[in-house]
């Protein structure tokens, strides 16, 4: 179900054996320009709708604008939606096509590294709504996701190292001999992108296979996300916006350290993963961090809470990981103390 390799040959096999009455390609500004030439011949008559790129758009009114152009196209339930971009054109395109008359087929062709190690792998399909992150939305599985890390040819840098932290978030919960060789990486220009994407599509397809749902295992995908999404969410109303990823690195810093103070990770292995995100991301703002009584408050808004209380993930140790820990807001103080003084 998921293909990895050149994007025009996974394509065209796969529309093969198919008749679709018609098909819509969903783009931005930027993988229309980047993007859809690699696809476009493959494709023969198709509808392109071009929506504006960026998370603040990931909305139920651009859902709207995409109805809209399917409608006026005459689209109907047996036509295909492909969803040509990264992150947020895969959740939101994903979730326009599972309404769109009760639900047509689907394919996901993410184009960031961010979205083919972990957006397009899982079924999850929701837009923002309000204040809130993927508040609306649901679970449908796309009938392939085709990968092509060619794409990652036109991505700015920023958001190559931003995707990369899933990547090493997968290796620190589910796979420590993927992480031992991801930490000989000391720039990302020397990955071997094709084998490390194939291996994180893995361990992401794996975990989530045991647990469709998120109802226990799963939620170990959120390590490094508690405190991570807290610090996103925070920096977006400052004049240095973190990139997910991005915060996502500085909060499996500060997960690291809850791990070794409240579980059972050692020393030695919080220091190696420190030093090594410490190495990629050297230059991040991390003013967020100074703001506890704002980041405890965003933590507790996550969805993952029950019952009022913080809940989040953390590692054993490298390579393994539990769900479900209770924080309390001190050690949440002391982590983000450790973690501005690491990073800095
Ligand atoms: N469904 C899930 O399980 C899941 C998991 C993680 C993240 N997400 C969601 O993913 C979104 C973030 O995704 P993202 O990081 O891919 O961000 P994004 O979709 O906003 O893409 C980042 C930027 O890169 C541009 N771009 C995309 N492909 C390009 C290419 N090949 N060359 C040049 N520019 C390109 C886009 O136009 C955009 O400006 C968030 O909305 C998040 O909630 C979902
Ligand atoms: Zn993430």
């Amino acid at each position: 179900m998921i293909m990895i390799g050149e994007v025009s040959t996974s394509l065209s096999d796969y529309l093969a054996d198919k008749s679709y009455s018609s098909i819509g390609v969903i783009v931005d500004e930027k993988t229309r320009r980047y993007c859809l030439p690699l696809i476009e011949q493959t494709l023969g008559d198709h509808h392109v709708i071009e929506i504006m790129s960026g998370e603040e758009n990931k909305s139920l009114e651009t859902c709207q604008y995409i109805w809209t152009k399917m409608a006026n196209a005459k689209m109907d339930r047996h036509g295909l939606l492909i969803n040509l971009g990264g992150g947020v054109i895969g959740d939101m395109g994903g979730f326009a096509a599972s309404c769109y008359m009760r639900g047509m087929d689907f394919i996901q062709i993410p184009t960031t590294l961010l979205s083919q190690v972990d957006a397009s792998v899982g079924g999850k399909l929701a837009v923002d709504f309000q204040s809130y992150k993927n508040f609306i939305g649901l679970f449908c599985n796309p009938k392939t996701v085709l990968i092509d890390p060619k794409f990652l040819d036109t991505l700015p840098p920023r958001e190559l190292r931003s995707g990369y932290a899933e990547i090493i978030k997968h290796g620190l919960i589910h796979a420590k001999p993927i992480w031992d060789r991801l930490s000989t990486f000391t720039e990302l220009a020397t990955v071997d992108w094709p084998v490390e994407i194939a291996d994180s599509v893995e361990i992401k397809k794996e975990v989530v296979s045991s647990d469709p749902k998120e109802q226990g295992l799963r939620k170990i995908l959120n390590f490094g996300h508690t405190i991570g999404h807290a610090l996103e969410s925070f920096s977006l109303g400052s004049e240095e916006p973190l990139l997910h990823g991005e915060a996502i690195a500085i909060g499996m810093v500060a997960e690291a350290y809850l791990s070794h103070t409240l579980l059972s990770l050692s020393e030695i292995s919080l220091n190696t993963i420190t030093q090594y995100i410490k190495q990629i991301y050297h230059d991040l703002p991390l003013s967020s961090l100074d703001h506890l009584d704002e980041v405890f408050v965003l933590m507790g808004a996550d969805k993952k809470n029950k019952g009022g209380e913080v809940r989040t993930s953390l590692l054993k140790e490298i390579g393994e990981a539990t769900f479900d820990i209770t924080l309390q807001k001190e050690d949440v103080e002391r982590a983000l103390a450790f973690t501005k003084v690491a990073l800095s």
